[in-house]
């Protein structure tokens, strides 16, 4: 049978970290076994917000990739690409362009929220406000009918089916396909200091590459209850980050908890719960980073390279249609 084809990526912005790992890698390593995998770097994107740090972008390229194998990713299943490499996304993305008003671009809510984030006022670059549309080219370039996601990712499939609606009535052909999210119910990781997600830009997260004593040193950092003074105290669960880390990382629920009725009626220190669930972290974290030392930056570029070639064939026949089906001069 068929499989069914997929896309999804990700900006080259810093190191992929657990939070990365619960929520996206570990699905991918499953759905590579059913669906034909597409997976983006999307270094295009992530030049939207980082165009002043182009090389810093192209650095982190690489270790994404890295990123991807040493968590189990396969390149004979999965076709890994590199966005900027493939230049019919950004011929895809002019021609799209036309089918989309400034002001629903202004209303995406991924958008505006990151909008505000940035505090762009009347400043937003033109390219960070079209990046749905870029995103669109992405997905439909290669004909995916499924992207995974968490619900950020929402708005942009939206604006990717409105956009391939758009085109085919108004070129009247049906080359383009609709496609659907699968949406990842996966909670999000909290930060090591427990006051937002864990992410690349805030530096509070632990990364998949990370070494053992700096894991050690931020389990060691993460906050917990800040009333829990003497090991005898009751301490609390709600907002511990410790615990939510063993609620994600823990195989075995019984014992968490077993661990968080100890902890709320006290007698269970702060520093044998952190022993625990560094140990946890150490084992879960030193076959990727032993994978990931075999991995050879030469070997990352080969594999880059092949999955390109790859990815432009499908982008070349994609184009052509598009082109047919528009009439464009050739
Ligand atoms: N927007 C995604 C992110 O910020 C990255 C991305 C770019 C993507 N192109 C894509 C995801 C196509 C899915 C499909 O993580």
């Amino acid at each position: 049978m068929q499989k069914k084809r997929m896309l999804t990526g990700d900006r080259p912005t810093g190191p992929l970290h657990l939070g990365h790992y619960i929520g996206s890698l570990q699905n991918r390593v499953k759905l590579q076994e059913t669906y034909e995998q597409y997976v983006m770097i999307a270094d295009g994107q992530a030049l939207t917000d980082h165009f002043m740090h182009p090389k810093e972008i192209a650095k982190h390229v690489v270790e994404l990739a890295k990123d991807y194998l040493s968590i189990g990713i396969n390149p004979a299943q999965t076709t890994i690409l590199v966005q900027s490499q493939i230049p019919e996304i950004a011929e895809l993305t002019l021609y799209y362009l036309n089918l989309v008003s400034v002001s629903k671009l202004e209303r995406n809510p991924t958008v505006k929220y990151e909008i505000a984030q940035k505090g762009y006022t009347s400043n937003i670059p033109a390219g960070f406000l079209c990046y749905p549309v870029n995103q669109a080219a992405d997905i439909t370039l290669f004909q995916a009918e499924y992207v995974p996601g968490g619900s950020d990712q929402l708005p942009m499939i939206e604006q990717t089916n409105a956009i391939v609606k758009r085109f085919n009535k108004l070129y009247n052909t049906h080359i383009l396909k609709e496609c659907q999210i699968i949406l990842s119910h996966m909670p999000r990781l909290v930060g090591i200091d427990g006051k937002a997600k864990a992410s690349k830009s805030l530096g509070n997260a632990i990364s998949l590459s990370d070494r053992p004593e700096v894991i050690k040193q931020k389990v060691f950092q993460m906050y917990t209850d800040p009333k829990h003074g003497k090991v005898s105290d009751p301490g609390c669960i709600e907002g511990n980050v410790v615990f939510a880390y063993l609620d994600a990382f823990h195989p075995d629920k019984e014992t968490v908890e077993a661990l968080k009725c100890h902890y709320s009626k006290g007698g269970l220190g702060d520093v044998t719960l952190k022993n625990m669930l560094n140990d946890h972290l150490q084992c879960l974290l030193a076959p990727i980073r032993e994978k990931r030392e075999t991995l050879s930056t030469h070997a990352i570029r080969e594999m880059l390279y092949d999955g390109n070639q790859r990815a432009r064939q499908l982008a070349s026949v994609t184009m052509g249609m598009v082109r047919d089906a528009m009439g464009i001069y050739q």
